[in-house]
């Protein structure tokens, strides 16, 4: 099958060409100074194949973290943040643990934040989730910090090397689907050199040795309240519920278990429902979970209940775009999503307008907003979660096509533009969209496309 125009069979050919290039120039020097001569968008997609960081390659300054920034507040958990300050002092590989939606993410975030001045060679956030392949876990570390593969060693042996002298905090986030691989990596990593610090996150422990897990806890019930209340004030401005409205308000977060996924998902209703309301439908919806009776429910099924709940009650227009969205590995622009999820029945004007509808619905998250780009993705439950329905809808293949079909059409836009003297806002672009230009060349060459 080849949908795709000519100059994208090219610009396979080249990819196809490439993957021998690869091998050769794993094993050149990258250094600032050696590649900046000579972009080309050839050489900037095979490092992105060989796993070399083009951050590294253009110099960038005494950057001491790379943690993303948050544009959401965040609430409560002044004890666990205070705890986990201190586990990660004392214990060199920390793990959070919990349910889908739970927090982990975002409290390591907030713990590595605060602790980014201890450790002199900085705290970098590596996100696991659009790494499918366990062997490719430790060229994303390598990747993040900087590092290039060497031809006929293994990444592990080169990152152990430059590891081992760094005073460093890795925060390994999203590791559930690749538990084994993040193990033997931070066993690795913690006896090539004593100054590596290890916080990650993931639904299970990993089970690598020196690991002290860490449970988070539910938000607890202040926290829960005011984390709807805020939330709910986003998606309708100027919302000051009554006492009673509160009472019901902590009542609906005790039923979501204080889960703040699960209360964003119930927050953002505020804008069209009651907070009775709210409650109501929830009631119903874990009573079909529980058939009928009011008893617990794990904390897993919680969180599934309230994302079904979410997608239930979207229009059948903002269904159909967010399960098309969870074809994005590494979060979107608006352009992506115009291009990738425009197919009947939406078209591209529609898409902008039903986006913004699933943000307010808290489904979809602002990455980032600035003058040059905005940004967004999905949470991973929620991912999960949409990429399951899009199967089930029979439109997987066709939109990865045409995820498949931008990425390769942005990397023909960006060669022309590497050296000019917007070469450098082009690397940038293509560093940001590196995960899915990665999936998109494996896809086309899965499907031979
Ligand atoms: N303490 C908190 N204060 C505010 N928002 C939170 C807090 N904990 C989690 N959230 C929000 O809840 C959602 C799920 O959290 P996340 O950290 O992604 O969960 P996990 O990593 O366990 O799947 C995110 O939108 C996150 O910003
Ligand atoms: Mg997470």
């Amino acid at each position: 099958m080849c949908i795709l125009g000519s100059g994208a069979s090219r610009y396979i050919c080249h990819v196809a060409e490439m993957r021998g290039l690869a091998r050769v120039i794993s094993g050149w020097r990258l250094n600032g100074k050696g590649v900046r001569g000579c972009f080309s968008i050839r050489l900037c997609v095979l490092c992105q194949m060989a796993d070399v960081s083009w951050t590294a390659v253009c110099d960038d300054g005494g950057m001491r973290s790379n943690l993303p920034p948050q544009f959401t507040s965040f609430v409560g958990r002044e004890r666990e943040v205070a705890e986990l300050e201190e586990a990660v002092g004392g214990c060199r590989f920390v793990t959070l643990t919990g349910a889908g939606g739970c927090g982990k993410t975002r409290l390591a975030l907030q713990v590595a934040e605060k602790v980014v001045e201890r450790y002199a060679d900085g705290v970098w956030f590596v996100e696991l989730a659009p790494v499918a392949d366990p062997e490719r876990v430790a060229a994303m570390v390598a990747r993040v910090l900087g590092f290039r593969e060497e031809e006929g060693r293994p990444v592990l042996a080169t990152l152990c090397e430059h590891v081992g002298d760094l005073e460093t905090l890795l925060v390994l986030d999203n590791c559930e689907h690749v538990v084994g691989a993040c193990a033997r990596l931070a066993e690795a990593l913690l006896e090539a050199g004593p100054g590596t610090h290890l916080l990650a996150t993931s639904r299970e422990p990993l089970s690598g040795s020196g690991e002290a897990t860490w449970r988070v806890p539910s938000l607890d019930s202040d926290a829960s309240v005011r984390l709807f209340i805020e939330r709910a004030g986003q998606a309708r401005p100027g919302f000051a519920p009554t006492p009673d409205e509160t009472a019901v308000i902590a009542d609906i977060c005790r039923r979501l278990d204080g889960i703040p996924l699960a209360i964003e998902l119930a927050a953002a209703r505020v804008r069209i429902m009651h907070p009775s309301r709210i409650a109501a439908a929830l009631d119903d919806r874990f009573r079909l979970l529980t058939g009928g009776g009011r008893t617990a429910v794990p904390r897993q099924q919680t969180l599934e209940a309230s994302v079904w709940w979410s997608y239930d009650l979207l229009h059948n227009e903002e269904r159909t775009l967010l399960r098309r969205l969870s074809v994005f590995v590494g979060g979107f622009t608006l352009e992506a999503a115009e291009q990738v999820c425009s197919a009947d029945p939406l078209d591209a004007y529609r898409v902008l307008d039903l986006l913004a509808r699933l943000v307010d619905k808290s489904l979809v998250q602002v990455r980032r907003s600035d003058a040059e780009e905005d940004r967004y993705g999905l949470l991973e439950t929620i991912r999960l979660y949409a990429q399951q329905r899009l199967l089930e809808a029979g439109e997987a293949e066709a939109t990865r096509h045409r995820h498949a079909a931008f990425f390769v059409a942005l990397a023909e836009r960006a060669e022309p533009e590497l050296a000019g003297a917007r070469g450098p806002a082009w690397l940038a672009r293509l560093e940001r969209e590196h995960n899915d230009l990665r999936a998109a060349l494996e896809w086309l060459d899965a499907t031979g496309s």
